[in-house]
């Protein structure tokens, strides 16, 4: 078998899904904060208010993750912590956390990776439109420049915008994610000014020759129901939403318009310029990845033309989120993505699997052994693959799941908050110990 000990092995966490503290010290509320509000947007009837308290327990995380033997702590900055009304003012207090955060993960030898936006976007820039208004790439430019000031001295690895696709695509399509917005307007608006505003936020932060920026793409491998023409269609055209919309544009070639025939909504959109400055020259790919798909022709749906044929439906084990796990995709993702460019550094920046309360840990000791071996497959032929950052270390708020499945290699507990290594935990201790440089 081939080596991967070469590849460096970290951990992913998002502000949102961890920190709590959503009123403290002066914080200014974001969409996640106003959509939990109303209590039937979240399975479990939960909210993300006090979430794992990494606000006030991130140093036990940051040890813990130490201990396993992880060298990357990957955490995002929730903007309206920096800036509460989105921009104007800096709240020095947030800027004083995530100091804290930073310094104590150099201290004890781990890595910092910051994520600049991870879906909590300040609620005053969402009763102006949110991504929605152009204006918005504007304000995000200002943010971005700020965690520039202050962190850019310590922080070397930077990943703007976390999954554009699933954001927007949940949050301004189909109104399951904050902010709730519906409709193939609010989409095709809000889709380019992320993608323009994650290209203007790269111009900001890149610098010096250390300083890497890069994006995280999710990417769900696409197949069709059948080999008829009609079939192969709709999924050359769900691949091309999920897996090129926010890809093409920053390697020049543009909105997959052939194959995507939204992209003409979006196109109304689009100003003179915007494209030639979306070609942007990322430092590296995040690549997240944990499900497949299976797509069939459906001319009744609007603007897809297609339907995605439930794993339920097709007799394939599905995790407590409905979906199929699925770790050959991060094969196919790595290959995919070297042949856009070799050279180009990828990261697996977030991969994992959701368990529910009853099952057992070790159903994601395997999944994780599937990792490895995918890695193992791919070791010689010569792609350009730095590491793994998993998703995630402590049980957490998994959006509109709520606290229904369980992604950590960590349990929470529910009344202390105290955490404590499942078997993955210690499995992957042991691992690293024997198999990381
Ligand atoms: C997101 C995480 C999320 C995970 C599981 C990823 O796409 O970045 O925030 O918890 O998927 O749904």
């Amino acid at each position: 078998m081939n080596n991967i000990d070469h590849l460096i092995w970290g951990v992913t966490t998002a502000a949102a899904q961890t920190e709590g503290a959503f009123d403290k010290d002066g914080r200014g509320l974001s969409i996640w904060d106003s959509f939990t509000k109303k209590s039937k947007n979240i399975k479990d009837r939960t909210n993300n208010q006090v979430a794992t308290n990494f606000y006030e327990r991130y140093k036990e995380d940051i040890d813990l993750s130490v201990e396993i033997g992880l060298k990357i702590f990957r955490f995002s900055i929730s903007w309206s912590r920096i800036l509460p009304n989105g921009s104007g003012v800096i709240n020095k207090k947030g800027i004083a956390f995530y100091d804290k955060i930073i310094d104590y993960c150099l201290e004890v030898g781990i890595e910092p990776w910051v994520t600049t936006y991870h879906w909590d976007l300040p609620q005053r820039l969402q009763d102006k439109g949110g991504w929605r208004n152009r204006e918005v790439i504007t304000d995000y430019e200002n943010y971005i420049n700020v965690l520039k000031f202050y962190f850019v001295d310590r922080v070397k690895n930077w990943i703007l915008i976390n999954e554009a696709i699933v954001c927007i695509g949940a949050g301004y399509f189909l109104g399951i994610h904050a902010p709730g917005k519906r409709g193939v307007k609010n989409f095709s608006a809000s889709i380019h000014h992320i993608l323009l505003a994650q290209a203007k936020g790269y111009r900001v932060l890149k610098g010096k020759k250390e300083i890497k920026v890069g994006t995280a793409v999710s990417c769900t491998k696409i197949e069709s129901h059948s080999n008829k023409k009609k079939d192969l269609n709709a999924a050359k055209r769900i691949d091309a939403l999920m897996n090129r919309l926010c890809i093409e544009p920053y390697i020049g070639l543009g909105y997959p318009e052939k194959e995507l025939p939204l992209v003409k909504r979006i196109k109304k959109y689009v100003q003179q310029g915007d494209m030639e400055e979306m070609k942007v020259d990322f430092d590296f790919w995040g690549i997240q990845t944990y499900t497949r798909e299976v797509v069939k022709s459906a001319w009744y749906i609007p603007y897809l033309g297609s339907v995605l044929i439930k794993p339920s439906k097709r007799k394939v084990p599905v995790s407590v989120m409905g979906w199929e796990t699925y770790p050959d995709g991060i094969q196919y993702f790595l290959e995919r993505f070297s042949t856009y460019d070799s050279e180009k550094p990828l990261w697996l920046s977030e991969c994992g699997m959701a368990l529910s309360e009853k099952e057992d840990d070790t159903k994601r000791i395997e999944y994780y052994k599937k990792v490895i071996e995918c890695m193992k497959k791919i070791s010689d032929k010569g792609i350009n693959l730095q590491g793994i950052l998993l998703w995630t270390l402590v049980d957490n708020f998994e959006w509109a799941e709520g606290f229904i499945p369980k992604f950590g290699i960590i349990s929470l507990d529910k009344i202390t908050l105290n955490r404590k290594m499942k078997k993955t935990a210690c499995w992957l201790k042991d691992y690293l110990s024997n198999h990381s440089v």
